[in-house]
């Protein structure tokens, strides 16, 4: 223990101090003495280097601030629609083998309807278009019941919806018109995508020459209704499709002939429970049609908010049970993969509910609600 009579403040006090603690001192003097530094200017300049320290650390938590602000305003300008349309990379696997065909029943359609777009515009409401077999008007009016108990609840001014498989948009187009008409839902914004690239053209042209209730068009890409992989998740307030076009040749015979590849397809149907491999193969065409449907779905769901509503129009029973039709699935297979989430979709199977349709007798239509974001962490 020493005792100083001066401490190195320079204040007269007496006071006791370590020997360690005064040989620090003597160092800190010595030290200012060398950098000619009184230990009053010392103190100073720690106190100096305190503050920089501690506005560095403010400014690099205010940047940090800002720059997940930045990001979160990112993320919801992403939420609202701005994504980029893909490039097509292939032919999507319902149609391949079969694209002619395909491009016969709606490119070419799509291109001979709006031929002359401005006569398309001024008449399209008294024309056949699409397979309908029915005006736009008779169409409108079929669907409008349906439409006014599933889409209405579920959507205000300014929502955003998106149809998967828009053809040349006009399903879209009176669905808004429904919604203004029945609930005075307006301002919403318009996503959809579809394969055939002069039918997206289409659809883009209709809306941004004619937008119908003060819609908004986001965007209308073409691409194949399996894989919206560049549209993020929990992006839409409503996800549909007026026709989810199933697998033309889930067995890939490949034949050139459609007629005669159906043939095939039936042939399977009514084998007998002898002809075992005829009956598996059969069983193996419905799964994959199955799956091909799951898989749709699943990119509709994956887009859909929580709690949203996803809604597919004239779904078409199984090729063996419905022969007109070109494939598709039971009332009963909506049920069994939702209860057990087979393909991940992520909904409710207690707001799974069906109507019957209208313009085609033997397709029916089905609701479900995605789960909200409690359900779904589960
Ligand atoms: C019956 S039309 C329905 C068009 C539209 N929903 C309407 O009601 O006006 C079926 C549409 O699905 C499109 N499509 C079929 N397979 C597709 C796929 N894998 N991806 C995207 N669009 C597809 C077809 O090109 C066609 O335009």
């Amino acid at each position: 223990m020493t005792k100083l009579s001066q401490p190195p403040g320079g204040q007269s006090s007496t006071f006791d101090i370590e020997e360690d603690e005064f040989d620090e001192a003597l160092g800190l003097l010595d030290n200012a003495i060398k950098r000619e530094e009184t230990p009053e200017e010392h103190r100073n300049s720690m106190r100096a280097w305190k503050w920089w320290i501690v506005t560095m650390c403010l400014v690099t938590i205010y940047s940090a601030i800002l720059t997940s602000s930045e990001n979160q305003q990112k993320r919801l300008i992403t939420q609202n629609g701005n994504f980029q349309c893909p490039a097509i990379e292939k032919v999507p696997e319902n149609v391949q083998g079969f694209e002619e065909v395909f491009s016969e029943s709606y490119e070419e359609v799509s291109n001979s309807l709006t031929k002359n777009m401005t006569k398309f515009l001024e008449e399209f409401r008294t024309r056949a278009f699409d397979d309908w077999g029915e005006t736009y008007e008779k169409a409108k009016a079929k669907k409008r019941d349906w439409k006014r108990k599933h889409y209405v609840p579920f959507l205000n001014n300014g929502s955003s919806i998106f149809e998967s498989a828009c053809g040349i948009g006009l399903n879209m187009y009176l669905t808004l018109e429904i919604l203004s008409e029945e609930a005075g839902i307006e301002n919403l914004t318009v996503y959809g995508n579809e394969y055939m690239d002069a039918s997206t053209q289409k659809a883009n042209a209709i809306f941004d020459e004619i937008p119908p209730a003060k819609s908004r068009k986001g965007q209308i890409c073409t691409s194949d209704s399996t894989d919206l992989s560049y549209i993020p998740p929990n992006s839409f307030d409503l996800v549909f499709t007026g026709y989810l076009s199933p697998m033309l040749d889930p067995l890939h015979f490949g034949m050139e002939d459609i007629e005669l590849n159906y043939d095939r397809y039936f042939k399977l149907c009514d084998a007998k429970e002898s002809d075992w491999e005829e009956k598996k193969l059969s069983k193996i065409a419905q799964q994959r049609q199955q799956d091909w449907f799951g898989q749709w779905v699943a990119e509709m769901a994956r887009i859909a908010k929580p709690g949203a509503p996803i809604i597919l129009e004239s779904i078409s029973n199984p090729l063996c049970e419905e022969r007109d039709e070109w494939g598709g699935v039971s009332k009963e297979w909506w049920k069994v993969v939702s209860t057990n989430n087979t393909y991940a979709w992520d909904v409710d199977p207690k707001s799974l509910e069906y109507g019957g349709d209208q313009i085609f007798d033997d397709r029916y239509h089905v609701f479900m609600k995605k789960k909200v974001a409690d359900q779904i962490r589960e």
